[in-house]
C-alpha cells in the first residue's frame, strides 16, 4: 500500500482556532472539509491521526473520530485499514446551498407543472366550504367581533384532536392544540419558545427548505442529519451533533425523499429524545394522501414522554390559500407556545375556521380525502408513466407511496456541470416544467442529484407534456 504523506507539513495552521467549549467535532470537520474542498489538502493526502488531532486541538479523542467518521460517511475522506485515513481521490461535488434559497425562488416553480405544493381544487368540495362560509357570514357568532383563545376555537380543536386520534394515533386532547396558519408559523412558533441561539438542532439531510429557513432563523446551530433508506439516523445524529436541543423530521414521509422511517429508528430517535430533553418536531404534512398500506403511526403517538409536538397542515389535503394547519403542543411546552402565539398575531383568523369546523364535523372532509386521494394518485400513475416513456435513460424513478411529488435521481450526475441537477432544473423551468434540484436541498456534504417532481393539481395532460419536454432535455 502506497504511504502517501500529508503534502502540507503545517497543515493545521490553516484550521481556524477552535472555539472552547460545546461540540467541537462539528468545527474541526467544517474545517477540514473547507481545506479538502478549496484543494488545500489534495486528493490522496494523508490526514494526521485522530490521536495528533485531539491532542493538537485539544479535543476529545471521541470528538476527533467523530469527525473523521462523518468525512468519511459524505465522501471527503477514505480509512485504509493499517495505513490511515486519506483524501478521498474523488472529492464530491458542492451542493447547491440551502442558504441560497429565498422565498421568491419557489414560487417560480410552483406556477408551472409538475411544481411542487399545487392542491387539487375539487368543485364538490368548495362548493360546500362556499355554503358554509356563507352561513357563517349571514350569522355570525360573536367569535368575531372579539378576541380569542391564542390556540383558537375549541370546536375546531376537539374536532382535530378527533381526526388525528383515529387517522394518526395522536394522543392529545384539545387544549395542546394550537391552530396556526400552516406547518411553517406551526413550527416557526415551536422553534422560538424551544429553541435558543447557543442551542444546536438536527435537521433531516437532504430536507425541507422552509423548515431549514425557520430553524436557521432562531440563530442556533442546524445540523444536517443524513436520511438513509430506513429514515433519519439518530446515531449518526449524536456523533455529528451531540446535545442538541431538537430534531425535526418527516417520519411518514421524508421530505423530499419520500422513505418512511422504520419502527427502529423511530425507537431510537424517542429514545434519544427522552435522554436527552430534547425535541421531536415531527411534521406529518402529507399522510392523508397514502397509496398503499396505511401508513405507521406517529412518533407522537409512540412517545410515552411529551417530547414531540405535533404539525399537520390542510395546505396539501384542502389547498395552501387556506393557510390553517395546527400543531399538538407538547404540555410542558404549551404555555411558552401560546405566549409566543399572543404576541405574534394573536390567535388564529376565526372566518374560515367555522366553516371548516363544519366541513370536519359533518363528514365532508372525509369523503372529499377519498376523492381527492384517487385524483391525486391517478396523477401520480401519469408522471410515472411520461417519466418511464421519455427519460427513462437519464432518470431513476422512485415511485412514491405516499404523498405529492416523487424523486427522480439522475443517473448519470457528478462533478461534470451538464449532468448537475441544478442546471436541469433549470433548464427545465426555461421550458415551462416546475422542477425542483433535489441537491439544492441538500444542507451539506455531497448532495445526490436528481429532480423533485410534483404531480398533484395539474391535467394529465400538462403531466405528459412536461414529462416529453423533460425527455427532450437530454437530447
Ligand atoms: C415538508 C412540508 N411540510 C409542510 C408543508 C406545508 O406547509 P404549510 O402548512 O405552511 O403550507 C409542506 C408544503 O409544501 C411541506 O413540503
Amino acid at each position: 500500500m502506497d504511504k502517501i504523506q500529508t503534502n502540507l507539513p503545517d497543515w493545521s495552521t490553516l484550521i481556524p482556532v477552535l472555539p472552547g467549549e460545546g461540540p467541537r467535532s462539528h468545527e474541526l470537520y467544517a474545517a477540514l472539509r473547507r481545506l479538502i474542498e478549496t484543494g488545500a489538502l489534495a486528493a490522496g493526502a494523508k490526514l494526521p491521526t485522530t490521536r495528533d488531532l485531539a491532542q493538537r486541538f485539544g479535543l476529545s479523542r471521541s470528538a476527533a473520530v467523530a469527525c473523521f467518521e462523518m468525512l468519511i460517511a459524505e465522501g471527503f475522506a477514505v480509512a485504509k485499514v493499517g495505513a490511515g485515513t486519506f483524501v478521498a481521490a474523488d472529492v464530491p461535488h458542492l451542493p447547491a446551498t440551502l442558504k441560497r434559497e429565498r422565498a421568491d425562488d419557489i414560487d417560480v416553480s410552483t406556477s408551472l407543472p409538475c411544481g411542487l405544493g399545487v392542491a387539487v381544487s375539487d368543485p364538490r368540495t368548495l362548493s360546500l366550504f362556499r355554503i358554509r362560509l356563507s352561513r357563517h357570514l349571514a350569522r355570525p357568532g360573536p367569535e368575531h367581533f372579539r378576541y380569542g383563545d391564542p390556540r383558537g376555537g375549541l370546536e375546531m380543536r376537539t374536532a382535530i384532536a378527533a381526526y388525528l386520534r383515529t387517522a394518526r394515533g395522536v394522543r392529545c386532547n384539545p387544549s395542546q392544540i394550537v391552530l396556526t396558519s400552516g406547518t411553517q408559523q406551526g413550527l416557526d412558533l415551536l422553534a422560538r419558545a424551544a429553541i435558543g441561539r447557543e442551542d444546536a438542532v438536527w435537521i433531516e439531510n437532504p430536507c425541507y427548505p422552509m423548515a431549514h429557513a425557520v430553524l436557521a432563523g432562531t440563530g442556533a446551530r442546524v445540523v444536517g442529519v443524513p436520511v438513509d433508506a430506513e429514515g433519519l439516523d439518530p446515531d449518526l445524529g449524536e456523533r455529528l451533533c451531540p446535545g442538541a436541543r431538537a430534531a425535526y423530521v418527516t417520519p411518514s414521509h421524508q421530505y423530499p425523499l419520500g422513505v418512511t422511517m422504520t419502527m427502529r429508528r423511530r425507537l431510537a430517535l424517542l429514545d434519544w429524545a427522552r435522554r436527552n430533553d430534547a425535541w421531536i418536531f415531527e411534521d406529518d404534512y402529507d399522510s392523508e394522501f397514502r397509496y398503499g398500506r396505511p401508513p405507521l403511526t406517529s412518533l407522537q403517538g409512540m412517545d410515552g414522554t411529551g417530547r414531540v409536538a405535533y404539525l399537520g397542515t390542510f395546505s396539501k389535503i384542502l389547498f395552501p390559500g387556506l393557510r390553517i394547519g395546527y400543531v399538538v403542543v407538547p404540555e410542558a411546552l404549551l404555555d411558552d407556545v401560546m405566549a409566543v402565539r399572543a404576541r405574534s398575531d394573536r390567535f388564529p383568523s376565526t372566518l374560515a375556521e367555522g366553516a371548516l369546523t363544519d366541513l370536519l364535523n359533518e363528514g365532508h372532509f372525509a369523503a372529499h380525502l377519498r376523492r381527492v386521494r384517487r385524483r391525486v394518485q391517478a396523477a401520480r400513475d401519469v408522471l410515472v408513466a411520461g417519466l418511464e416513456a421519455h427519460c427513462a435513460d437519464h432518470l431513476d424513478v422512485i415511485v412514491p407511496e405516499q404523498g405529492l411529488h416523487l424523486v427522480a435521481t439522475l443517473k448519470q450526475a457528478g462533478a461534470d456541470s451538464r449532468f448537475a441537477d441544478t442546471s436541469l432544473a433549470e433548464a427545465a423551468i426555461a421550458v415551462g416544467v416546475g422542477a425542483r434540484a433535489l441537491s439544492s436541498m441538500f444542507v451539506d456534504g455531497p448532495a445526490r442529484h436528481g429532480l423533485v417532481l410534483g404531480f398533484s393539481g395539474f391535467s394529465d395532460d400538462d403531466l405528459r407534456i412536461a414529462t416529453a419536454k423533460l425527455g427532450r432535455l437530454f437530447g
